[in-house]
């Protein structure tokens, strides 16, 4: 008997059962799954299974895709057309491919990091800066900070925070093993060097953030974005800053060299 899977709405022959190369599950492990026990034929524990796949999916906001009536008569379909009396059958379900986009200045919130102690490394395992930009999402904003044990920042979910001092000192984090050294951080280090503006490279505090005379952020799909906003409380005069706009400027002609 050949094997089959149940893929978005088809049941289809193993060697062609895949997802698509955008789907957040593959890319950044944004997704929940669960292995249930098929014995004589039947589910073992399904009830806690479905009941541990909801609670995960509602964990993570991903809405299920279909109700647990269907989901039974899904798995019941694979078990029988894969002819199992006595094996495993394994649910995966992820939030798809879900684009993304910006731009202006935008509102960030402070969140403890979780992550683990090898942030340096760029790899997919992206389960709790998914958590903190939803977290960041529900609550109005664009970004979440991730926040360390000693109360420093270490980056966003998805991007490095930085912050410009009261004295016009530009603040980013080292690139030590809490934050990936984005290239984007990179070049604007670069430029800022270039420019001549005061810059030093250490931990800073949320109430330093919070307190700071400008915020922003960087990566290659924001490029460097003002941040005006961060817990609700209002940086600087609450519109971007000055050395922002000035560095944001330098950015974009960075970007437009390459062209
Ligand atoms: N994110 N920090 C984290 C945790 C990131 O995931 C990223 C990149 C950055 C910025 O790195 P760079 O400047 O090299 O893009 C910092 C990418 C853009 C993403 O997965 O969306």
């Amino acid at each position: 008997m050949s094997r089959v899977a149940y893929v978005d709405g088809q049941y289809l022959p193993h060697r062609s059962a895949a997802v698509h190369i955008e789907d957040r599950g593959y890319q950044f492990a944004d997704g929940v799954y669960e292995v249930i026990a098929v014995v004589g034929g039947r589910l073992l524990d399904d009830e806690r299974h479905l009941a541990r796949l909801a609670r995960s999916l509602a964990e993570l906001r991903i809405t299920a895709p279909m109700s647990n009536a269907a989901l039974r008569v899904v798995i019941a379909e694979v078990v029988r057309r894969n002819g199992v009396r006595d094996g495993i059958v394994y649910v995966q379900i992820t939030r798809g491919a879900d684009p993304r986009a910006v731009d202006g200045g935008v509102a960030v919130i402070m969140i403890p990091d979780i992550r683990w102690q090898r942030c340096d490394i760029k790899s997919v395992a992206l389960l709790p800066n998914v958590l903190g930009k939803q977290q960041a999402k529900e609550a109005g904003a664009f970004e979440a900070w991730q926040v360390d044990r000693e109360g420093k920042v270490s980056e966003g979910t998805s991007t490095n925070a930085w912050i410009v001092t009261p004295n016009a000192t530009v603040v980013t984090r080292q690139a030590d093993s809490a934050i990936l050294d984005g290239v984007t951080r990179l070049a604007v280090l670069d430029i800022i060097r270039r420019e001549g503006y005061n810059f030093v490279e250490r931990p800073f505090s949320v109430v330093e953030a919070k307190s700071a005379r400008e915020a922003f952020l960087t990566s290659t799909v924001v490029g460097l974005l003002p941040v005006v906003k961060i817990d609700g409380v209002a940086i600087g005069n609450g519109q971007p800053g000055l050395l922002s706009r000035k560095l944001r400027e330098c950015y974009l002609t960075h970007e437009a060299a390459a062209k």
